[in-house]
């Protein structure tokens, strides 16, 4: 059988620790990519004898050096070798009061640190004739109220794999964009409590400018939680795409996602921002 092996960065929960037990079921070799030793405990306790978790933090020129380092050591000698760019954080705000250091942090994780881990494995890629997995969204294609910082990051990744496909193309290194829904993982409520922190920080002023804010984050977070479908449904995905002989460049996953990327370029702008708001209930 044929041998494989795939580094999954931030597999410690939501949709990359999915990832990475799902692949090690198949029988991949999983480098599971992780940044706290409790995270690489957790992991390893699942007990799959193909699951290796590695220190990468995606920000990090030194940590991205090190886990190549440790991946060429572990690989199997003759196994294929695949990317799943997963790591990625949630900065929401209204644009007006989000302090820019956010915004920067933002495209440094979600969109420079998935490049930066691009580059420093490809070389490993080009010899085993790998394939790459970027972890879009559907908000690569529509950019709701609140969440500007995050939508321009999965926009840019949109446009990233559009150029990165056509420029490896000659290697035989396959590009796979995912554009996931609504996933039920923690990514929402980590970032709720980050932008409520940022709201109420805000001199008297600005606060009572964007008091409504603050109700709509909550609800924004509750509800992209409540309506989330389970992360097993993007492993499957990812599986998929790295295991199908011929892939697509793009996988929608969820119902949401196939309806808003195919109905939302149709409707005018204005109409689309008030139907928008109505689905939301934003204020
Ligand atoms: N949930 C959704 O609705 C949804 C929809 C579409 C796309 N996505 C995308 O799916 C990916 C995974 O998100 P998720 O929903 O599964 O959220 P999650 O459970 O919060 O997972 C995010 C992962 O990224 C890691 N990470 C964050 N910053 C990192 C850094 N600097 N270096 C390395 N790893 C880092 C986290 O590690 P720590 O635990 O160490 O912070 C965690 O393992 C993201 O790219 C997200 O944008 C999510």
């Amino acid at each position: 059988m044929e041998k494989r092996s795939v580094l999954v960065t931030g597999a410690s929960s939501g949709i990359g620790k999915e990832c990475a037990l799902l692949l090690a079921s198949l029988g991949f070799q999983v480098f599971a990519g992780v940044r706290r030793v409790q995270d690489a405990e957790a992991l390893t306790s699942a007990g799959h004898a193909l699951l290796l978790p590695v220190m990468i933090d995606v920000t990090v020129h030194a940590s991205i050096q090190s886990a190549l380092q440790s991946v060429r050591a572990a690989l199997s000698a003759d196994a294929s070798f695949a990317l799943v760019n997963n790591a990625g954080i949630t900065v929401a705000g209204p644009l007006e009061v989000l302090p820019i250091d956010s915004l920067r942090q933002q495209f440094e994780v979600n969109v420079i640190g998935q490049i930066a881990v691009t580059q420093a494995f490809l070389p490993l890629l080009r010899a085993r004739k790998g394939r790459i997995v970027i972890m879009g969204s559907v908000l690569g294609r529509i950019s709701p109220p609140l969440v500007a910082p995050y939508a321009a990051a999965k926009f840019a990744l949109e446009a990233l794999t559009d150029s990165l496909s056509q420029e490896l193309r000659k290697w035989g290194i396959r590009v796979v964009l995912l554009e996931p829904g609504n996933i039920a993982t923690p990514i929402w409520e980590k970032s709720k409590d980050r932008v409520l922190e940022i709201l109420d920080a805000l001199d008297p002023g600005r606060r009572e400018l964007y008091s409504e804010s603050r109700a709509d984050i909550e609800r924004l977070a509750r509800a992209f939680t409540r309506w989330g479908i389970a992360s097993a449904r993007v492993a499957k995905t990812v599986a998929k795409a790295l295991t199908v002989r011929n892939p697509r460049t793009r996988y929608r996953v969820g119902l949401d996602s196939k309806f808003l990327s195919t109905f939302s370029p149709l409707v005018p702008d204005r109409l689309r921002y008030w139907l928008t708001r109505r689905v939301l209930s934003l204020k």
